[in-house]
This record gives structure tokens, C-alpha cells and sequence, in this order.
């Protein structure tokens, strides 16, 4: 619906504020076009929205002839989504596909708009209105509670040719921006003006700062403090076409080499409820199995099954929690998907080495890469090209080499492909009974360019070679369509590497004449979806997956990791922003290869990484062959870190699971920006060496070498210290607090208000899972009067669907209230506990943090009675607390009030009152 509030008074007002942001510094550019004049725009008759018709102003030759008539679609989706799509009105153009991310079609092209036409200027939904000026045409996207100017491209010109498009944004100096990954950020999860920001999938390792690396996600957070007020909202340009987005601080400009301008706006106004819109659309992050959030060992480079059996033993031995053990490609027959390594890896013994970690708990992961060895006696190739799966070159399938040498890849695109793969997969599994896949090298990675033949003169792979990622194979370049050398040059590897570099070369085509130029990067993406759909199909169950490469919607069926780091400090502080950027990219399950990937780690940072490592939401140790070992058992000191920190993230268990729960069904970030939980405290909006595990827990890691201390900022109120919890951390404003931080130990904290459910944790989840439960109840320290509340989701995980099903999962909301110093209850909602129940969940511990004096006389109840269930418990002693540091405050006394002795089922509804002893 049109707004019926627009007035003339109104409209002049709005003319002014456009016209006045004019003036904002606009990425400079070539003049490549003139802009658009709106022509009409109505209410579109079916299915709601505005339909508008542009014409071209004046055409250029740069980049191309300009698309004469542009068709201008605008509706407010949901009440917090706003979408502007433009594209050309007479013919269609390549969007990403419907199918592979399913959301609303815009009105077919030639669609009549109701004849009424539009004399207002806005269009307003429940939180957002678009504007829009006619010659030029530009509009603007504005928060409709205050009148703020989200998206303004009267900041630029649009520019709308086949293979350039081109549109602007202003933006206020006060604006925050995350996002626009997958990008190693030197400067930290804030944009930074003037760092390049190229989006297209490339297999560049982790190490390159500020290029355009393994996925592809077009989507920056805002978030803005003005008068005190924190609002954040986030913008989606859904394309899947190279591009670059240049950011200057007061302007943003997006030049993109195809498809569509198809914006998305998300209101948010706090950034969990950006997520929340966000996810909404591209599809909720995919539920984990508990296993999953225990750690996982690999390494590129284990010989033969006897040396992964050694792992085992050796976490085992050296009592480390080890949940998951992997295969690189080590385990495969001369690097051939879906086989085995007949002399290494016999299948028998496999068989028998998996019934016996199986049967402990423990997984089981193999990586597998897209391309198919060309190889006329292998049975996945034979059936790839039986049923015509693979991406073609002139009608043939396009040659490529990776591992196994020459290659072709599987079209994900083509419903015959992902059929073939869904069938390889399943065939695979009853060879080997894995329990998750990791798709690897998906960008796709090709170790030549161009188009290529199997040589004639030499053998490729070279025999016995050690460099086998140097191309063999007899290529050319291609230089003679506009796919492999379009006008526009986006800054491609950093350096306007041409599109086809190491990669499908972009006029190959996909099923249907997709053209690899549109659609290289969803590859990873349409990968993650039949993979996906191949092991949900395999005995019913949650299917794991760990991706390369991703795209805009990749969460919701696969976890991904940061890809190739490099074992040094300065990597171990980058992990840390691109692991909180996919938080907001909707991959909650990430995280970055432990101790690097390579060269060699030393033991200090080894040691370092594990203890920040243990906190990443995707845990897991991986090196390149040519690093020595690095399990966490070969240094004590490592050894030692790892017991400390993964220790406390096996107790945290159920914590991370809720968190994965929150995740999948809010989009809410597991690892999370500190300003996520405290949007006014604007110090923390740059802070990229410190995060929080969902709304309250803080990490604060050492990243340099050879310190024992760590500065940390944590927002006003009390930080109790995980790890000892009489010390509490008093912040009274965004002041650095100087921490101990010594050789084997992290500083953890948990925020006040706080009700964190925690188990006793173990050497594998299964068994850390079944232990009773203690509930950390943090007040202000020493405070007269608190509330706390905490969550608990638990399910059987087996299930591919993560709901509230009664029998089949629980959700145990719990409260906490400290009245007049004295009196401190602590109770439960309890929602479907019969999952809980039959599991024999109980709590058997409470611990009270921040309260004065001691306890007496308390008093329980389960299910509204005094209960036998609570006969047992007691008051413990009380330990006086610690006020570790005391940022501008007054020093008080307080304590840790313990009561023990319980057994509440966990699924059963409790309450448990005390007074507070106070001398004094
Ligand atoms: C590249 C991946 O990024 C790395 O993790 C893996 O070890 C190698 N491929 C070998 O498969």
C-alpha cells in the first residue's frame, strides 16, 4: 500500500533531505553512465508492491551498451524486509537461482500494475519506507520510528549494463559496517574505509589480507549510535556475479559484473534482530549434532590408519576430550573420491578401528574435493559420465586438474548431477560408515586455467610427483568471449586476476546454458545443498558437512572453517573477526584450523591457539603435511592448555548446544561481536580480539607472543571468572583492565544477571552429556537486589530436525531474584520435559555468585511441592570472593554461595528459596 500519510508538505520535506545528501563523497569513479528517469510507477496488482519502468538518460560506451529500460520492483516482504530489485524490463537476467534459495519471485516481466498511478513519493511497510526522487531515479530506504536515511543512492549514479552494474549508498560518518566476506580483515570485524572488498569464490588461503578468498556473501551490518541510541540494520545484495564494493567511510558503491540489483533491507534495529531477518531469508543455520560442538582432530598427511589410531590413543593417554577424528584425502585411493587406499587405509581394518570409536561416541569425518579423476576404470566416473553430470566446455566436459590430475566437475545445478552425487555418496557410506563430509577445495580450485586437453607427449599427474598441484595438463587461456575477459576488471585475487584463474573457466556452462560466469560462486553453495540432501537421506540423520566455500544461504546446510592460515600471532588474531563475520553471514559453526595450518606453529602460540580454539564454535586442529605434528598431546604445555580450556568447553556443552538451538531458530551468532549484547557501549564496536559466546560468556585470548597479561575491556557490571569463580572483574566504563594471563590459562568470564547451565563435562560429549548439571547464577557483585535467567534446549541430536517436540527434546528456562540483599530464589519454566525426564537429567548443584553473607534456611520445592527430590541438599560453605579488578568502583565484600547435595530433574519444575546471613 501506497502511504496514505504523504502530504505536499511532506513530500518537500523529503525532497530536501535528498537533495541535501547530495553532497556525500561518493566512491570517485569514470563517468560510466547518466542514470535512470523514472517513467511510471504503480501498485502492482497481483501480490502486492510497487512496479515501476525506467528509462536510460544518456548511453555511454564504457563497460557497454547501457539496458535502455530498466523494471523497478519494491515490496515490504515481511513487516522487517524491505526488497528493490531492478533489472532489465525486457528481457530476463541470471539471478541466483530460485530453487537453490527459495524466496519470493518478483512479478513476471510485462506484469500490469493497477492503473492507478502513484502520486506519493513513499512507500512505507511497518518499520522501513522506501523514497524516491523520479530524474534521476534514486531512492532511499528509511527507518520509519525516526526518519533515519539507511540507504541513500541518490549518492551516485545507477549504472544498469549487461556486464556492469554499478549503485551507491551514503553513509553518515557515525556508521559501523560489518561484513562483506569471506575477507581476512588486518583491521578487525569494522569495515575499514578504503580496504578493498571483493566478493567472488577464490581458493586463496586465509593468510591474504583483504582479498576476495573462499565464499562470497554481499552483506554489511550497520550499526549506528546516535544521541546515545544504537541501531543497527543490514543490507543484502543478493547477486552472485563478481563484484567490487568500495567503501570510502561516507559512501558505499557496488560495482558488479551481472545479474540483478536485487537489495534486501533488514531493519533490525538490534543486531540479533538483524539476524534474525536475515536468516529469516537465506535459511536458518543448520542445526549441529551435539558431537559436533566437542573438538576435532585432523591433519593433512596421516599415512595410514595405524598413525590415526595413534591419535586416538594419544588424546586418550594424554586425557584430552577428543570427540572427532578425520581424514584428509590420505584415506582415499590415489586421491579418488569415494575410495579407499587399499594398501593404508585396508577397508577391514577401517571397518574395525570405526565399530570401536563408534561405539565409544566418537565420529568419524573423510574430506572429499569436487573434481572426479577422469579415469575410465573408476565406477564414480563412469556414472558421472553415463549420466552426463559434469560442467561442459563446447558440449564436452571441461577439463581441470586437482589431486588425482585430471578432472572433471560435477554440475550441482544440473538435478541429474545432484542425483549421481546423492547416489555416490550413499554408495560411499556403505563402504565406509561416515559420519560427516568435508567438502573441500569447491571454489572450485584448479590447479591450471583455461582450456585444457590430456597431454600427448608426457603422463599427468607426473608419476610419484611431490608437486602435484603444478598444472600438467596442455591449456590455453581464453581471452576470446566477454565471460573470460569482461570490460569491468573486479579486483580478482587482489590483483584484476583474470575470472578464469585457477578456477572453471567462466564461459563453461552449466545445466540448462548457465554460464559459469553467473554461477561460479554458488558452486560451493549448490555443493553444500546435495551433499546436504545425500546424507539427510542416509538413516535419518543430522547431517554434518564442513564447506569451503560458501555463499549467502550456505548456514543452513553446512559449517564452514577460515580455510588456510598461516601458524603465526598475527593469523590467531585474524581468526577471531572472520569467525564472528560468518556469525553475521548466518554460519554460526566456524572456526579456524588450530595451531595453523602451516608452517610449523611453536609451542607458545600452539598453546595460545588452543585456548582461544577451544571457544571457537567449530573446534578443530588441522595442519598441512609438511608441518610437523601438532596434535595437542606433543607439547605438555599444550597438553596441558587443552585439558584447562577444552576441559571448560566440555562443561560448557550445554550451553553450546542452546546456543546451536538459539542459532537455527533465530540466526542469533553462537561466537558474537561484543556490541551484540551491548549495542549503546560503543567501545566495543571495533573490538576484534575479544567476543562473546552467545549473550553473556567473554573470551579474551593472549594473541602475542610471549605475554602473561591481557588487556580486556568488558562493559559496565560484574565478569565472575569462569575458571575460579570467586574473581569477579568490576567495569565500570570502556577502560582496557590489564588481566593475568598465564601460560595455561584463558580468562573467561560470565557476565552478571547471568544463569549459565553447565555439566561436569568429560572426554567425549556422549558421556559429558549425561552428567548431572550445576546452574551459575551471577548477580552484581555484592548487590542488594539482581534478577538472572538462563536456558537450557537438550534433544536426542539424531533427529535431521532441531524442534521442541515433546518426548523428542526440552527446554528449561531458569530465573533467579535477589530481593533486599537477603532473600534469593532461583526457579524453572519447564517446557516438553518428558524428553528430559526419560533421559534421567538432573541438577545437582547450584552456585550462586556476587550475593553477601551467607546462606540459611532453605527452603525447595519440585512441581509446586516440597519434594524428596531436594532432601538431599544443603547449603555448602560459602567462599568470600575476589574482586580480581575493581574499575572505578568502591570495594565490597561478596560471595559464592553453593548449594549442593541436589537431584532436581532437569524436566521437572523447581523453585529454591534462602535468606542471606548478614553480619553487620
Ligand atoms: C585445502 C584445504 O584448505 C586444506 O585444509 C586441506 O588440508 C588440503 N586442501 C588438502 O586436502
Amino acid at each position: 500500500m501506497l502511504s496514505s500519510s504523504t502530504s505536499p508538505l511532506h513530500l518537500a520535506l523529503c525532497c530536501v533531505t535528498l537533495l541535501s545528501l547530495h553532497f556525500c563523497a561518493a566512491v570517485p569513479t569514470s563517468k560510466v553512465g547518466f542514470g535512470y528517469r523514472l517513467v511510471s510507477i504503480e501498485q502492482n496488482r497481483n501480490g502486492g508492491g510497487l512496479i515501476g519502468h525506467l528509462q536510460l538518460k544518456q548511453r555511454t560506451s564504457a563497460y557497454g551498451p547501457d539496458i535502455p529500460h530498466l523494471r523497478l520492483f519494491v515490496k515490504h516482504e515481511t513487516q522487517d524486509r524491505l526488497r528493490v530489485h531492478i533489472t532489465d524490463a525486457e528481457e530476463g537476467r541470471w539471478e541466483v537461482p530460485y530453487n537453490l534459495l527459495p524466496r519470493e519471485q518478483p512479478p513476471p516481466l510485462g506484469s500490469k500494475a493497477s492503473r492507478s498511478p502513484s502520486t506519493a513519493s513513499e512507500y512505507a511497510g511497518d518499520q522501513l519506507i522506501f523514497s524516491y526522487t523520479s530524474d534521476p531515479f534514486t531512492f532511499a530506504v528509511k527507518r520509519k520510528a525516526n526518519g533515519q536515511t539507511l540507504f541513500d543512492s541518490s549518492c551516485g549514479t545507477i549504472v544498469f549494463k549487461d556486464q556492469y552494474l554499478e549503485i551507491s549508498t551514503h553513509l553518515p560518518k557515525t556508521a559501523s559496517l560489518y561484513g562483506l566476506g569471506e575477507n581476512t580483515q588486518p583491521g578487525g570485524i569494522r569495515l575499514r574505509p578504503s580496504d578493498p572488498y571483493t566478493l567472488y569464490t577464490t581458493d586463496i588461503s586465509a593468510i591474504n589480507l583483504n582479498s576476495d578468498l573462499y565464499g562470497s556473501h554481499p552483506v554489511y551490518m550497520d550499526l549506528r549510535n546516535e544521541g546515545g541510541e544504537a541501531a543497527a540494520h543490514a543490507v543484502l545484495l543478493l547477486n552472485s556475479n563478481g563484484m567490487d564494493v568500495l567503501y570510502t567511510g561516507t559512501a558505499l558503491t557496488y560495482k558488479v559484473i551481472g545479474g540483478v540489483l536485487d537489495f534486501y533491507f533488514f531493519p533490525g534495529p538490534s543486531p540479533l534482530a538483524v539476524v534474525d531477518q536475515y536468516t529469516a531469508l537465506i535459511g536458518r543455520p543448520a542445526p549441529m549434532p551435539y558431537w559436533a560442538l566437542g573438538f576435532h582432530q585432523c591433519r593433512w598427511g596421516y599415512k595410514n590408519l595405524s598413525v590415526v589410531e595413534g591419535v586416538v590413543e594419544g588424546y586418550k593417554k594424554a586425557r584430552i576430550p577428543l570427540d572427532v577424528i578425520w581424514n584428509d584425502d590420505d584415506h582415499m585411493d590415489a586421491a579418488k573420491d569415494f575410495t579407499l587406499d587399499p594398501v593404508n587405509y585396508p577397508r577391514p581394518k577401517l571397518l574395525d578401528f570405526l565399530s570401536r570409536i563408534h561405539s565409544q561416541g566418537m565420529k568419524y569425518i573423510v574430506l572429499i574435493d569436487p573434481g572426479i579423476a577422469v579415469n575410465s576404470s573408476y565406477g564414480v566416473y563412469q556414472r558421472g559420465m553415463a549420466k552426463d553430470v559434469f560442467i561442459k566446455y563446447e558440449g564436452k566436459p571441461y577439463l581441470a586438474q586437482v589431486w588425482p590430475g585430471p578432472v572433471y566437475f560435477p554440475d550441482y545445478l544440473n538435478p541429474n548431477g545432484v542425483a549421481w552425487w546423492v547416489d555416490e555418496i550413499s554408495r560411499f557410506h556403505e563402504l565406509v560408515p561416515v559420519d560427516g563430509l568435508w567438502i573441500d577445495m569447491n571454489e572450485a580450485s584448479n590447479f591450471c586455467t583455461g582450456r585444457c586437453e590430456l597431454p600427448v607427449n608426457h603422463s599427468c599427474p607426473v608419476p610419484g610427483s611431490k608437486t602435484p598441484w603444478i598444472c600438467c595438463l596442455d591449456c590455453k587461456n581464453i581471452t576470446n568471449t566477454r565471460w573470460d575477459d569482461p570490460p569491468y576488471k573486479i579486483n580478482a585475487s587482489g590483483s584484476q586476476a583474470p575470472l578464469g584463474s585457477k578456477t572453471i573457466a567462466t564461459s563453461a556452462t552449466h545445466y540448462g546454458g548457465i554460464l559459469e560466469y553467473n554461477a561460479h560462486s554458488l558452486y560451493g553453495f549448490s555443493q553444500a545443498i546435495a551433499t546436504h540432501e545425500a546424507l539427510q537421506g542416509l538413516q535419518g540423520k543430522r547431517p554434518f558437512i564442513l564447506s569451503r566455500s560458501t555463499f549467502v544461504g550456505s548456514g543452513a546446510y553446512a559449517a564452514h572453517w577460515t580455510g588456510d592460515n598461516k601458524g603465526n600471532w598475527v593469523n590467531l588474531r585474524y581468526s577471531i573477526s572472520t569467525v564472528l563475520n560468518f556469525g553475521l553471514f548466518g554460519m554460526p559453526m566456524v572456526g579456524s584450523d588450530i595451531c595453523g595450518f602451516y608452517p610449523a606453529p611453536t609451542e607458545e602460540l600452539c598453546n595460545r591457539w588452543i585456548q582461544l580454539g577451544a571457544f571457537y564454535p567449530f573446534s578443530r586442529d588441522h595442519a598441512n603435511f609438511a608441518s610437523p605434528r601438532q596434535e595437542l598431546y606433543v607439547w605438555d604445555s599444550v597438553a596441558k592448555s587443552a585439558r584447562n580450556a577444552l576441559g571448560m568447553r566440555y562443561k560448557l556443552l550445554p550451553y553450546l548446544y542452546t546456543l546451536n538451538y538459539e542459532a537455527h531458530t533465530s540466526g542469533a551468532p553462537m561466537a558474537r561481536p561484543v556490541f551484540f549484547s551491548f549495542p549503546n557501549f560503543t567501545a566495543s564496536y571495533g573490538l576484534s580480539t575479544q567476543f562473546l559466546l552467545g549473550s553473556s560468556v567473554m573470551v579474551s585470548p593472549v594473541l602475542n607472543k610471549a605475554k602473561t597479561k591481557v588487556k580486556a575491556m568488558f562493559p559496565p557490571g560484574t565478569w565472575y571468572n569462569l575458571f575460579d569463580m570467586t574473581k569477579a572483574v568490576i567495569s565500570k566504563d570502556e577502560r582496557y583492565i590489564t588481566l593475568d594471563a598465564p601460560l595455561n590459562e584463558i580468562n573467561v568470564h560470565v557476565y552478571q544477571n547471568t544463569i549459565l547451565p553447565m555439566q561436569r563435562g568429560g572426554m567425549i560429549s556422549k558421556e559429558a552429556r549425561a552428567t548431572p548439571f550445576t546452574l551459575i547464577v551471577s548477580f552484581p557483585f555484592g548487590a542488594a537486589e539482581g534478577d538472572a535467567r538462563g536456558s537450557v534446549y537438550v534433544d536426542d541430536d539424531e533427529r535431521p530436525e532441531m524442534k521442541l517436540v515433546d518426548g523428542e527434546a526440552s527446554c528449561i528456562e531458569f530465573y533467579a531474584s535477589l530481593r533486599e540483599k537477603t532473600t534469593v530464589t532461583v526457579w524453572s519454566q519447564v517446557e516438553m520435559g518428558r524428553f528430559s525426564l526419560q533421559k534421567g537429567l538432573l541438577i545437582e548443584k547450584v552456585r550462586v555468585l556476587g550475593v553477601q553473607g551467607s546462606g540459611q534456611a532453605l527452603v525447595i520445592e519440585v512441581d509446586g511441592e516440597p519434594s524428596a527430590d531436594g532432601s538431599g541438599a544443603y547449603l555448602a560453605e560459602t567462599s568470600p570472593m575476589h574482586q580480581e579488578k575493581v574499575e572505578g568502583g568502591n570495594s565490597r565484600s561478596s560471595t559464592v554461595v553453593e548449594v549442593a547435595g541436589l537431584s532436581l530433574p532437569l524436566g521437572k519444575k523447581f523453585s529454591m528459596t534462602w535468606k542471606m546471613g548478614i553480619n553487620g
